[in-house]
């Protein structure tokens, strides 16, 4: 009889403890530590089915059935502890990091056109009003098409002028211009009449400078036809520059040696800074240079497929970064591949 008030008593004064050290606990880790404690396998409780023996047997089942009556009730009153626990540290944790889904969200950084590309654009759209279409020719060339077939043989002095990378196969290089694509041009489509631009990167081996890169685009021009004559070439070129830089612009041109034209010119623009005057931007000529022009050569007429005798054609190459330094007023060619972005944003339109 003692044994059994001995182990209900036990029993009655551990659940009392328990409880009251349960009600105390604030924390995830605390309450385990009691569950550990109180419910695990070597916790009084369950010790107290071992112990059954001590107990009269005719005693035994009902100190086995308040033992379980015990345990059930810690377990739901666990329970409800740690749900208390859990949802106090849900509306403290609301309450600390409050998010104001008002606020408007973060932009994404956005890229945005490269400035070249944008004046390339702007260019072959000028053009495309007048009648032209893209066409497209390798930035890896022949010297068959870089300079040969462009009235520029082996040893000709006019080739110190287009010095550049040449690869590790025999006659292959970096192109320096786009004129090659003219004669890629004309051998796709003889006989047919012609208006293509031809931009792309270009390259040499060169001293770099505020005006010098070893890499940049070039614009070429070419039509083909029947009685193409000067004045078409001057009219377009002239247009051209209206359209890119406004009604009011003042141009000239100038004869100069190309080989693979005859005659050969170069147009210049009234400079920005100076307005014609003179100044260090524009080395004191007042003008600046944007291009060289001609009409094609009839050698390469020939070479293109077309009789020279009945065809005649002009051709032009544009430089679109200076064309873009002249229009946003950029001082030094080489912030257009340095790839500074404090440079390119602000061109980012
Ligand atoms: N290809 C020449 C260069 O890079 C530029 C040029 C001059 C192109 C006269 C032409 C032209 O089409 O007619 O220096």
């Amino acid at each position: 009889m003692s044994e059994k008030t001995n182990l209900i008593g036990e029993l009655e004064a551990l659940q009392k403890k328990a409880k009251k050290e349960l009600t105390a606990l604030d924390n995830p880790a605390a309450l385990q530590a009691w569950k550990r404690t109180y419910l695990g396998r070597s916790s009084p409780v369950m010790q107290i089915f071992k112990r059954l023996p001590e107990a009269p047997k005719e005693e035994r089942p009902k100190i086995g059935q308040f033992a379980n009556k015990i345990k059930n009730e810690l377990e739901a009153q666990f329970n409800k502890q740690e749900a208390a626990v859990h949802q106090q540290a849900l509306s403290a944790s609301l309450q600390q990091e409050k998010l104001d889904v008002t606020l408007p969200g973060r932009q994404p950084a956005r890229g945005g056109l490269h400035i070249a590309t944008q004046i390339l654009r702007e260019i072959y759209s000028i053009f495309a009003e007048m009648g032209f279409q893209i066409y497209r020719s390798p930035e890896v060339e022949s010297d068959a098409y870089n300079f040969e077939l462009l009235n520029i043989p082996a040893h000709h002095p006019a080739r110190d002028l287009w010095d550049t990378f040449f690869t590790t196969e025999e006659g292959i290089m970096l192109r320096t211009h786009t004129s090659p694509g003219q004669v890629r041009a004309m051998r796709d489509f003889a006989t047919e009449p012609i208006r293509v631009v031809l931009p792309g990167m270009c390259y040499r081996y060169e001293q770099t400078d505020a005006s010098h890169e070893f890499q940049f685009n070039q614009v070429e021009l070419l039509a083909i036809g029947k009685n193409i004559t000067f004045a078409d070439l001057k009219g377009t070129l002239e247009d051209f520059a209206k359209r890119m830089y406004g009604q009011n612009v003042r141009t000239r041109f100038r004869p100069s040696y190309f080989p693979f034209v005859e005659p050969g010119g170069e147009m210049d623009i009234e400079c920005f800074v100076c307005s014609g005057k003179g100044c260090s931007v524009c080395s004191r000529k007042g003008w600046l240079e944007i291009l060289g022009c001609g009409m094609v050569h009839p050698v390469v007429l020939r070479n293109g497929g077309y009789d020279p005798d009945v065809y005649s054609g002009f051709a032009a190459g544009l430089g679109p970064e200076r064309i873009a330094m002249l229009r946003y007023h950029i001082d030094d060619i080489r912030d257009f591949w340095a790839n500074d972005v404090r440079f390119l944003e602000q061109f980012s339109g």
